[in-house]
């Protein structure tokens, strides 16, 4: 599957209507929503003030990736909000299985994230109890950074295992994803990319979106 997620927190926040109308009217599949707390990461974006203007100005699926500690706090809430799927990081909690039952219990989507510094084994274990994992291909806490290379190796083992065991779960990747090297990101095994600056940073953001898919 060929997937885009744009990312909202390269947006222009002064102008979001005009960029969630850009989203709305281009071929994204869904909106990443990144969350982030100054604690799990060095750095703060928003929370469920911006989900209400979300639910109401965009029509694609909101993508909640939660750079949090202690998720189990909100991820009812980010449900309650409108999420279309709820993530969080498998280091950031002792024990994932019950911060997923959490978000099933909603109705809503769930998905285990992974920092580059994270095995990708780690993952395995619950391939068969999340609807998608995401595979940080830079550092979680910011925008703009460049891709590292050695997330295509965990990409191809996840493939390979997500495959070995006939599971439908989706790939996510995030960080550093441009139009340049989205080809090969997917081929690697990635079924969703997430862009934010090649996105929202491009002079054409909408034929961004589509070179990104192609
Ligand atoms: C980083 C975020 C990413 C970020 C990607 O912590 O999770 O979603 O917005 O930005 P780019 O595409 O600019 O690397
Ligand atoms: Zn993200």
């Amino acid at each position: 599957m060929h997937l885009i997620a744009p990312s909202l927190l390269a947006a222009d926040f002064g102008n979001l209507q005009r960029e969630l109308a850009m989203i709305n009217e281009s071929n994204a599949d869904w909106l990443h929503i990144d969350v982030m707390d100054g604690v799990f990461v060095p750095n703060i974006s928003f929370g469920f003030p911006i989900m209400k203007p979300l639910k109401k100005y965009c029509t694609k699926p909101l993508d909640v990736h939660l750079m949090i500690v202690h998720p189990e706090k909100y991820v009812e809430r980010f449900c309650d909000a409108g999420a279309w799927s709820v993530g969080f990081h498998l280091e950031a909690v002792e024990d994932p299985l019950p911060v997923l039952d959490l978000i099933k219990n909603k109705g809503v989507r769930t998905c285990l994230t992974i920092n580059p510094d994270i095995a990708v084994e780690r993952l395995f274990p619950y391939l068969d109890k999340v609807d998608m994992v995401l595979v940080m291909s830079v550092f979680a806490g910011f925008g703009g950074q460049a891709f590292i290379p050695d997330t295509l190796d965990k990409l191809r083992a996840l493939r390979q295992e997500i495959d070995r065991r006939g599971l439908q779960t989706l790939i996510e990747v995030d960080g550093g994803v441009t139009v340049d090297n989205a080809a090969t990101i997917y081929a690697a095994g990635a079924d969703v990319l997430v862009a934010g600056s090649a996105v929202f940073h491009a002079k054409q953001p909408k034929e961004a979106i589509d070179q990104i898919k192609r």
